[in-house]
């Protein structure tokens, strides 16, 4: 059997630790497999650029962050714009998968990677996805890879902020990757005792926050940690459409929304707010035991679906079992924060304010 992989998107820690549970579980089965990477994502297909690979290429790879096939962004908005030298970009990967003569592409991504992978299908092509992000925002799994690797860190970074926070009497802002999503931002926010979270599925309202802040202040504490998403979104801008949107962000003087409620607050309360952005940190370092379990059992699902023959699926951890779900009925979704979930009810029975 002859196999090509790639990685695609963002990476996350446990990108590698997928690719190992496929490679392993094909091998088992299959001692003529034939395994060839593609460097930088959907370029490597491409272009062809690519590297035949050994089964003991993938040993050692469970704790290894970052990922050994390396990636890049390749828009799936932009998928039927010729590269800059003019190449078709979805003729020129159809004709690499052909040349190779592969029986599949196993193809680990986000949403917009996902994307890519359903089009591919619809062109003939066998493609198996596995759930990559540590945004959690893939419709149709319970849980992404590096999803709770980043909850790690960034708890880890709220964690820090916590004991500068306790020695000075001021508003602290973490903000936390995610995207246009408040997954990571919510977990983090919770496994690190935030007071205040903001996430982009629940608007917020900048007086609701400084309530939220003067009722601490009246509660005898000191100082106040806001766990914020880089999506987080006010009441009112919330209320624009998407172009408006879209144009009052890019046109901000702030870096990110951080920055900019860090200074109205400081402008409204007088207080001291002081903004940390772990950024990147978050996709960094090794994966965390649930990313490898998580990513072991994934890898082991996919190569037993390519086996199978079974292909055109996302492998998907639902209710604890492993699950292939059909490409076509979940790419293009994106999996958000239920604003009358049951975690987010609890979060606010603690007092913990969405600011809304
Ligand atoms: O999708 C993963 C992610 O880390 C998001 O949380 C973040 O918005 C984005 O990627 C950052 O992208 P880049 O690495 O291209 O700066």
């Amino acid at each position: 059997m002859k196999i090509g992989m790639l990685t695609s998107g963002g990476d996350c820690q446990a990108l590698n630790a997928a690719m190992r549970g496929v490679v392993k579980t094909l091998a088992n089965f299959d001692n003529k497999l034939v395994i060839y990477g593609f460097l930088n994502g959907y370029q490597g297909l491409i272009y062809g650029k690519y590297q035949e690979m050994r089964k003991n290429d993938f040993s050692g790879l469970l704790t290894r962050g970052g990922t050994i096939l390396g990636t890049s962004r390749t828009p799936f908005k932009e998928i039927d714009i010729p590269t800059e030298d003019g190449l078709d970009k979805v003729k020129a990967m159809k004709a690499t998968y052909k040349k190779l003569k592969l029986d599949c592409l196993v193809i680990l991504g986000g949403n917009g990677t996902q994307k890519t992978a359903n089009r591919l299908r619809e062109e003939g092509l066998n493609v198996i996805h596995l759930p990559k992000t540590i945004d959690n925002d893939i419709y149709g799994t319970d849980v992404t890879f590096g999803f709770y690797s980043a909850i790690d860190i960034a708890t880890r970074a709220i964690d820090c902020i916590h004991t500068t926070a306790a020695s000075h009497n001021r508003v602290f802002i973490v903000e936390v990757m995610g995207h246009k999503v408040g997954w990571l931002t919510l977990y983090a926010g919770v496994g690190a005792g935030a007071d205040v979270i903001l996430i982009p599925e629940i608007p917020y309202d900048l007086d609701k926050v400084i309530k939220a802040i003067d009722a601490r202040h009246k509660d005898g504490k000191q100082f106040t940690i806001l766990a914020v998403a880089e999506g987080a979104i006010s009441k009112e801008l919330a209320k624009l459409p998407k172009k408006e949107r879209k144009k009052i962000i890019a046109d901000s003087k702030y870096p990110s929304v951080s920055y900019d409620i860090a200074d109205k607050i400081q402008q409204k309360t007088g207080m001291e707010v002081r903004v940390t952005v772990p950024g990147h940190m978050q996709r960094g370092g090794e994966p965390g035991a649930y990313d490898r379990i998580l990513c072991t059992r994934l890898g082991a699902a996919a190569g037993k679906a390519i086996l199978d023959k079974d292909f055109g699926n996302m492998i998907a951890m639902v209710d604890g079992e492993t699950k292939r779900v059909p490409l076509e009925d979940v790419a293009g979704k994106l999996k958000v924060v239920d604003p009358e979930c049951s975690m987010v009810k609890e979060i606010r029975d603690l007092g913990i304010s969405f600011g809304d």
